[in-house]
């Protein structure tokens, strides 16, 4: 299949990057989110990642203007109907998802791939509201996109091997690194990770230390770019509570419980840098 137009859904921090790397690879997008100002604050931060690499001599004005002209904003989901391939980068709630693909599968026509950059919800799930299941496929990107070499690929029960091989093409034509893995909570990626940045939050509830203890230790003892504290906050705290609560539900194991502590801050509206205040302070 010939990829002529991407639909990407969500211009947050995830949908926003997957737009700039599939219209840097010359993919004209639609971008789309739920209201104007989402949509245009998505792409104010596109034109800004753009612009630093043109100051660092990576990229010319000409070529910033083209790949910004080749996205295009909008709040109407029609606008992408006659998408090939739809990625979709909502919010990390099921029964909100679960509403976007149906009506995808509604507006889309037949040969349209729908994927999902969710980080743990089940493939086969989504993949069940659908007419489609075969066309339903997980494109998991690492936050932040335009720098993380990884794309994980999750296979639902019923994902076709020729809608694996068209996104594993797209990935490798975004310059991104696929890896298969198969649909089980919070797949690979957040199996391991998220249990981890759960245990430095309950080290700072249990008062073993202080946030920048923690994150220092992870960082220049084992090496981390960022300690699980900060990295917690640049996921999003609330995306860190559902991973938690989808492995904890998903696998019934209670070491997946989340940390009271994150319940806290989540319910606080401490949701990380997107709110300006997580377990740190970026005011
Ligand atoms: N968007 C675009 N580019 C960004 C960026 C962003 N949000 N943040 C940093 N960059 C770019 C910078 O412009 C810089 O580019 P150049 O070197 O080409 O100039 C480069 O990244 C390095 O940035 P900095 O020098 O400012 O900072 P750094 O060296 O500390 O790197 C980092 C920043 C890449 C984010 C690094 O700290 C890192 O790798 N952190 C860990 C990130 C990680 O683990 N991501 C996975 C999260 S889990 C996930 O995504 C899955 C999930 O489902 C939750
Ligand atoms: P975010 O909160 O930054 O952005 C979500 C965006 O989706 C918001 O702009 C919101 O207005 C929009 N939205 C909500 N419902 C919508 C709808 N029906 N139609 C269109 N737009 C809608 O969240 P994010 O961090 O970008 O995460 C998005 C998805 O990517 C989640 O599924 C998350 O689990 C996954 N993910 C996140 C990370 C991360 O590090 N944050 C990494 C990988 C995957």
């Amino acid at each position: 299949m010939q990829v002529k137009k991407i639909m990407v859904v969500g211009a947050g921090q995830m949908g926003g990057g997957i737009a700039q790397v599939c219209a840097q690879a010359g993919y004209p997008v639609v971008l789309r989110d739920i209201e104007e100002s989402f949509v245009e604050k998505g792409l104010a931060v596109i034109e800004n990642n753009l612009q630093r690499s043109v100051d660092k001599g990576r990229l010319t004005e000409e070529d910033k203007a083209a790949v910004f002209g080749r996205i295009r904003g909008t709040v109407n989901l029609e606008d992408g109907a006659d998408a090939d391939i739809v990625i979709e980068a909502i919010v990390e709630n099921m029964e909100v998802k679960e509403e976007l693909f149906k009506a995808l599968d509604k507006i889309c026509p037949p040969h349209t791939i729908l994927a999902s950059n969710t980080s743990s919800l089940p493939i086969t799930s989504i993949a069940a509201v659908t007419s489609r299941p075969e066309k339903v496929i997980g494109m998991h990107f690492m936050n932040p996109v335009p720098v993380m070499k990884l794309v994980e690929i999750i296979r639902g029960l019923a994902t076709s091997d020729q809608t694996y091989a068209v996104i594993e093409e797209l990935t490798k034509g975004l310059e991104k690194v696929p890896v298969e893995v198969n649909d089980f909570p919070g797949f690979v990626s957040n199996r391991v990770l998220l249990p981890m940045i759960n245990e430095a939050v309950y080290c700072l509830m249990e008062g073993v230390a202080q946030p920048e203890a923690i994150d220092s230790v992870m960082k220049l003892g084992m090496n981390h770019p960022m300690g699980p504290l900060e990295l917690a906050d640049l996921i999003g705290l609330d995306t860190c509570l559902s991973i938690m609560e989808v492995l904890h539900e998903g696998l019934g194991d209670s070491k997946y419980r989340p940390c009271p502590l994150l319940r806290k801050y989540v319910s606080a509206g401490w949701l990380g840098r997107k709110t300006g205040r997580g377990f740190y302070n970026y005011q």
